[in-house]
């Protein structure tokens, strides 16, 4: 082990070393993926479509088991401790909880109900205590008494964050909670995670496409590209970055050109 992960090792909630994560026993998909996160920080993990981001927080919440995926090399530790292999119920026990991609609410449930299913692995005791308290971030969930189904996308998306708060974690993993909502709600949202971090110490890794806005509330983050990292740094960092800027801020449209063939892009063995 070198020296630069050794001490990370011991300052770091989470830590990714070196994973490589296969679908189906052939599709390769993550390559030697490494990444850290503090205690009490919020990260974001920034790339393109297809890079790899919600592959990386299945591999940490253990849910890669469920989409026939596994983690054929390197290591996950959270608290110092191996978690990599263990079945996802185990991981939210120890205090991960990861907000999905496209929010996953139960549609036909009300959001009482959503936010009770959050609380699975608790005793009933503080859960009323505890919705009151996601009632607090998140007011206008207090009035939808009708189907989660019927919320609106941003409504949606708060009862995701929701329900994880639900899980007392001490890591959220979440996957693009910007996407499909409109500019204001997306600023909405991101105040409510800032807040989350600031007030209940709650650690995050937010995967993003909307480097802008992950990169305004993180702070430190990675940019992976084909299951690798390409480049990581602080936020000031990343966001002043002329390869990032021109990748991902400088709104050049969909048609974006790979990372690695920009010209000032050098690439970084942090962990080689
Ligand atoms: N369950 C799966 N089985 C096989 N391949 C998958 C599966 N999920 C994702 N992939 C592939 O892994 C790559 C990365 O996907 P993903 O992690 O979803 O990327 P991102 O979240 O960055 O868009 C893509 O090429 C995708 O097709
Ligand atoms: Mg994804």
């Amino acid at each position: 082990m070198s020296a630069a992960l050794q001490m990370t090792a011991s300052s770091a909630l989470l830590e990714v070393n070196n994973i490589e994560v296969v679908y189906n026993d052939v599709i390769l998909v993550l390559r030697g993926l490494s990444l850290s996160v503090p205690q009490g920080k919020i990260v974001a993990l920034l790339g393109a479509n297809g890079a790899g981001k919600s592959t990386t927080l299945k591999a940490i919440s253990g849910l890669l088991k469920t989409e026939e995926g596994a983690v054929t090399r390197g290591e996950i530790r959270f608290g110092g401790d191996r978690i990599d292999g263990i079945d996802p119920h185990v991981i939210v026990r120890r205090g991960i909880f990861q907000v999905m991609e496209g929010r996953r609410i139960i549609s036909d449930m009300t959001c009482l109900e959503n936010l009770r299913l959050g609380a699975f692995i608790r005793s009933d005791k503080e859960v009323t205590r505890d919705i009151e308290m996601v009632y607090s971030y998140f007011p206008r969930l207090k009035e939808r008494t009708g189907l989660a189904g019927y919320l609106s996308g941003g409504e949606q998306q708060m009862l995701a964050i929701g329900r994880a708060l639900m899980a007392r974690p001490k890591l959220i993993l979440m996957d693009e909670p910007s996407m499909g909502l409109s500019p204001l709600l997306v600023k909405e949202v991101f105040g409510i995670i800032r807040k989350l971090n600031e007030d209940l110490g709650i650690t995050i890794l937010l995967v993003e496409q909307n480097a802008r806005m992950a990169l305004s509330v993180a702070s430190y983050g990675y940019v992976m590209e084909q299951g690798k990292v390409v480049l990581d740094g602080t936020a000031e960092a990343l966001a002043s970055n002329e390869d990032v800027k021109e990748f991902y801020l400088g709104g050049h449209g969909a048609e974006r050109k790979s990372f690695r063939n920009l010209k000032s892009y050098k690439r970084r063995k942090r962990w080689l």
